[in-house]
């Protein structure tokens, strides 16, 4: 059923398709203090970009977001949250009702052992901060996901890119996972990416470099068909 429906997108697009997809952006911060955080260089723009391409696209849109410097795409239904613990229960809380399941969010792996109630001293010149690690909410997602949801990964990576993602997509049960090189001025915070999408049975689609927002357009697009011969 699923396949001959992913060969129909533009009769599937006609027909009006409209899935609810929920989205994940934006990096999280792990306090160590009232006043300090470890966080990363992530500036929503992809995660935003696709909440924003879902809605034009006619779909339902639930975007969760890290803290970002974005104004919300019109008519997205936002919530925002800050460590990776309240990004968890946000995307736990909505996850059953979703079709398409996109998470961008460059989740911090880890957090401060434990946060000081009051800003730490300065004092001597040298110091441990103690981490643990974060819940992994997209593993999570991919062991409580049912067989009518589709649920996508990115993996960002410096190095052996495709097999580095590859792994993600096995390790955590994933759809389908878009593999992304960050680095200076590449992936994290620029309007331009360059992506390839892993599927699960070992097929790769490279996409070219182009806006996040082009991009974004065209991957929805991309998975609405296989999110809709799962919804019928
Ligand atoms: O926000 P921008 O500046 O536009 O940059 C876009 C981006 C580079 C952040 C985006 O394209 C991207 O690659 N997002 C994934 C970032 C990331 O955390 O990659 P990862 O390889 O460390 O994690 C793999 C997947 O697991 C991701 O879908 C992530 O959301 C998820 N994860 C990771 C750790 C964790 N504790 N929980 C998770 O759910």
């Amino acid at each position: 059923m699923r396949k001959s429906l992913v060969g129909y997108l533009p009769e599937l697009q006609k027909a009006c398709v409209r899935l609810k997809i929920l989205i994940s952006a934006g990096p999280t911060r792990e306090l160590m203090d009232p006043v300090r955080y470890i966080s990363n260089r992530s500036s929503g723009k992809m995660g935003y970009a696709l909440a924003e391409a879902a809605m034009t696209q006619g779909h339902q849109v639930k975007l969760i977001s890290g803290p970002v410097h974005l104004l919300p795409p019109k008519g997205v239904k936002m919530e925002l949250v800050e460590t990776a613990q309240e990004m968890r229960c946000a995307i736990l809380k909505d996850s059953k009702n979703m079709d398409l399941m996109i998470m961008t969010a460059a989740v911090a792996d880890y957090q401060p052992l434990k946060m000081s109630r009051h800003k730490i001293k300065k004092g001597v010149q040298q110091w441990t901060l103690k981490l643990k690690k974060t819940p992994d909410i997209l593993a999570e997602l991919g062991r409580i996901k049912t067989s009518e949801q589709l649920l996508i990964g990115f993996a960002a990576e410096t190095e052996r890119l495709l097999r580095n993602a590859k792994e993600k997509l096995i390790f955590k049960n994933l759809d389908f996972i878009v593999a992304n090189r960050v680095g200076v001025g590449v992936g994290f915070d620029s309007d331009y990416n360059q992506v390839w999408i892993l599927s699960r049975n070992g097929k790769i689609f490279k996409f070219a470099r182009m806006t996040k927002r082009k991009l974004a357009q065209r991957l929805i697009a991309f998975w609405t068909p296989y999110a809709a011969s799962r919804k019928v």
